[in-house]
């Protein structure tokens, strides 16, 4: 094996040895033999993980395989005259994939070549270490190397957390501001309703009085006009029923945002997910019904302990997705050409109830779907996502130790399921 992960046999090697997964990993690359051994003597002395390329070509393999894997290398010492390829060649084909903030590359180099340091500048190298090498300077610009890849990456993370905790904030925002305006909707919408539904009522009521004292005074042989005022009462409690149907579609419009907003309850509480689903999909139904055809199927509805307001955010989050999703590619088909579809299931496995929501439209790419659960990562254009869904919704099914599952095939459609588990006691 040319390359592979040095197994010292020194003593101090050994003595470090169980730490030694938590040290730093070098990878020397140098044609001759004895130069990488007296470097990899000196680095093992200090209890580095070290592994060993022959030529350039073996170098650019191996640091491609370990990109990102727990073997990851974090500082390249690499020669500059190589066989076939130069370092200053490997060092431009390396700066491709990773910066000298990510991968730190330290040039080996004779005396003679030291002219040639703007070069290594030049392709992305960090610094330069002449041949043969000093000990302590070995060790002291290994060590800065280091230090500056560590400051880099605590840098990087603490970005990380700062966006993170940038994306929570918008989502609480903009949780408390959605569920407040719903719940604000269905008090005002509510009065109203119920005035409808009442005098659909009365209206119904009067009505039929109204009919029976014509019919009082209609005499037996007055067919003709009383079967003129049937007919005009049918039309009459036909638009009566269209009323009521609607109204109560009203209600349960209502009663849908009552129940997306869960304005009172603020914690986790024993539920069952069907009427939040349902909830959930009329709002997003009063927006697409006339464009996609929903299919909502409830097999089980086992109790769970969850914070129904915000599991509501992922369920619309997810639904609003998958809309956006058909739409882009049906927008514009004729019925012939076929339709938007997007089918919504809950039912049980295991310890685990789960909600899936499946769509037949423009699917994710597979160099998108890596990234979808990322804050701020959306294919939308500016000002229509601002990429927090998917991230927000992440948040909250990991907060009820659940998961989510995405799968999906470009061009054809996209399956998000996600898993809640039926019981937590750590809830
Ligand atoms: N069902 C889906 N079909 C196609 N693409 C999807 C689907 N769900 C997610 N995506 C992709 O994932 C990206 C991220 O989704 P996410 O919900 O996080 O943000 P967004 O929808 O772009 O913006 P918003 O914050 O308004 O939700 C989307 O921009 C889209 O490219
Ligand atoms: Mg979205």
């Amino acid at each position: 094996m040319q390359s592979q992960v040095f197994d010292s046999s020194t003593s101090l090697a050994n003595d470090i040895a169980s730490h030694i997964s938590l040290q730093s990993h070098i990878l020397v690359v140098d044609d001759e033999e004895i130069n990488r051994l007296v470097i990899i003597n000196l680095l093992s002395s200090k209890g580095y993980r070290i592994s060993e390329c022959t030529c350039g070509e073996e170098a650019m393999d191996f640091l491609k395989a370990t990109y990102d894997t727990p073997d990851q290398v974090d500082l390249v010492l690499l020669d500059v005259m190589l066989p076939n390829i130069t370092g200053y060649d490997v060092c431009t084909h390396l700066r491709k994939q990773k910066s000298s903030n990510q991968l730190p590359i330290l040039f080996l180099t004779s005396k003679t070549q030291v002219d040639d340091l703007a070069k290594g500048y030049e392709v992305g190298g960090n610094d330069f270490l002449t041949k043969p090498v000093d000990k302590r300077e070995l060790f002291a610009r290994v060590d800065m190397q280091l230090e500056l890849l560590k400051s880099h990456r605590q840098l990087h993370e603490n970005l990380s957390q700062l966006k993170q905790m940038q994306s929570q904030l918008v989502h609480a925002e903009k949780m408390s501001g959605l569920s407040t305006l719903v719940a604000g909707m269905a008090h005002e919408i509510n009065n109203p309703t119920n005035m409808t539904v009442a005098g659909t009522y009365n209206l119904d009521e009067q009505l039929h009085r109204l009919q029976q004292f014509i019919n009082s005074l209609l005499e037996e042989d007055d067919s003709d006009i009383s079967a003129a005022f049937q007919k005009r009462f049918n039309e009459l409690f036909l638009a009566l029923d269209t009323m009521r149907e609607g109204s109560s579609r009203m209600q349960k419009l209502v009663e849908g945002f009552r129940l997306f907003s869960h304005l009172d309850e603020m914690d986790y509480q024993h539920c069952h997910l069907s009427s939040d689903v349902q909830a959930c999909l009329d709002i997003v139904k009063a927006t697409y019904c006339d464009q996609i055809d929903f299919v909502c199927t409830i097999d089980d509805d086992p109790e769970i302990q969850a914070h129904a307001a915000q599991l509501n955010q992922v369920f619309m989050n997810v639904m609003i997705n998958a809309c956006q999703g058909v739409l882009d590619k049906w927008r514009g088909k004729t019925d012939t050409e076929g339709k938007g579809k997007i089918s919504i299931r809950l039912f049980q496995e295991g310890d685990f109830v789960i909600v899936q929501i499946t769509d037949n439209g423009v699917g994710i790419s597979d160099e998108n779907a890596g990234k979808i659960f990322e804050p701020f990562f959306t294919t939308r254009a500016v000002g229509e996502g601002t990429g927090l869904g998917l991230a927000i919704a992440f948040g909250i099914v990991e907060e009820h130790k659940g998961s989510i599952d995405v799968c999906s095939q470009e061009t054809q459609g996209t399956q998000v399921t996600i898993y809640l588990p039926l019981k937590d006691d750590t809830l």
